[in-house]
């Protein structure tokens, strides 16, 4: 095994640091720096505070009661699912109630495992180390975190030639947390380490309604329930996206109706920032539109799409796609992505005659 023999530095990311590579566009799950102000303070500190979830809420606050009753820190927990659903915000609850501090970074900030070992080694017993994007680390960095997640050490070594010299490094007992879109991409070696694995689910309208009420009840801001579902409704499932549209809502309440947010307020606001009734923005239609114009409504490949409508690759797939194919207007098979009947009619356009899609051939 190669071994790195570079000096070490410290260096931890916030996630307004992190690298952005979407357009800043209003319906991204992906964080943007614009989130920190509202979202910040929207953020909820504990696990009762956290709407939605159930599943992962539920089994987290036993492994959190049971490490406390037995004293130890929480085992390695590995958070996946599509972006935008509180994933660091999890994170930051976890270390909440487990009553620790939490370090924050990214895969990719991690280059270099001297990178690791300096944020490894100036953990605190019990500590949660927060890593993003745990997916994109690299390979070296990964076998740095294997016996640091395992045994709690690492061995690193300095100097070159003569002047080698190996350490063995006990680290404090910490709590990895990583965060992933792509569970697929994680090493197995990885993966397996992680004692505790959530999947969290994208939310239903009524669950991101609360967090809207809630939200807004922060914020102070007034709103009638039927345009918190509005809101919520139009947020394709992610609680980040919905608390964006509630901060561009409330200044076309602001301007419009003395600040409170009615429901005809919240569908002009949503209307003239094109986004429709199911949250779906001008690069969603675009995307739809494309694949049906140029390519029969598919089989057409992702690549293939990407160059159509330029955007890269794993753009669609991480950002686009879930939400489309969570409300079935879009559907992947061995032969590429199609466009489904449902679609089309959302487009106010009428599905081509064959079924586009066998079911046995749907590949989600
Ligand atoms: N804000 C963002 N996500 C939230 C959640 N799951 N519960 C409450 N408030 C939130």
């Amino acid at each position: 095994m190669k071994r790195s023999h570079e000096s070490f530095q410290s260096h931890t990311v916030s996630p307004d640091d992190m690298e952005m590579d979407f357009e800043n566009n209003i319906t991204t799950p992906e964080y943007v720096p614009e989130d920190a102000e509202v979202e910040n303070p929207l953020r909820p500190r504990t696990l009762r505070e956290y709407i939605g979830q159930e599943k992962a809420k539920e089994n987290l606050s036993i492994f959190i009661e049971a490490a406390k009753i037995r004293r130890e820190s929480l085992d390695h927990v590995l958070l996946y699912g599509p972006p935008g659903l509180g994933k660091t915000t999890l994170a930051a609850i976890i270390a909440n109630e487990m009553g620790v501090n939490i370090r924050i970074t990214s895969g990719p900030a991690i280059e270099k495992p001297g990178d690791l070992a300096a944020l490894l080694t100036n953990l605190n017993p019990g500590d949660v180390l927060f890593i993003d994007e745990i997916h994109r680390l690299s390979r070296s960095v990964e076998e740095i975190l294997y016996p640091a997640m395992e045994d709690f050490a690492i061995d690193i070594i300095t100097g070159k030639g003569q002047m080698a010299a190996s350490y063995h490094l006990p680290l404090p007992r910490f709590t990895l947390i990583g965060a992933t879109t792509r569970a697929g991409q994680l090493s197995a070696p990885l993966r397996d380490r992680f004692g505790v694995i959530l999947r969290l689910e994208m939310y239903t309208p009524e669950e991101l309604a609360r967090i809207v009420t809630r939200s807004a009840g922060i914020l102070e801001l007034e709103i009638d329930p039927d345009a918190a579902l509005e809101v919520a409704s139009r947020s394709r499932g992610t609680p980040r996206i919905a608390n964006r549209l509630l901060k561009r809502v409330r200044d076309f309440a602001l301007v419009m109706n003395d600040g409170r947010v009615s429901l005809e307020v919240a569908q002009i606001a949503l209307e003239r920032q094109e986004i429709d009734e199911l949250g779906l923005d001008k690069t969603d239609r675009r995307l739809l539109k494309t694949m049906i114009d140029f390519y029969n409504g598919g089989p057409v490949g992702l690549e293939t799409i990407a160059a159509a409508v330029g955007e890269e690759a794993v753009t669609i797939e991480d950002v686009y796609e879930p939400y489309l194919m969570q409300i079935g207007f879009l559907a992947r098979t061995p032969r590429g992505r199609c466009v489904t009947p449902a679609g089309y009619l959302h487009l106010g356009l009428k599905p081509p005659r064959a079924a586009h899609v066998p079911e046995q051939q749907t590949l989600y």
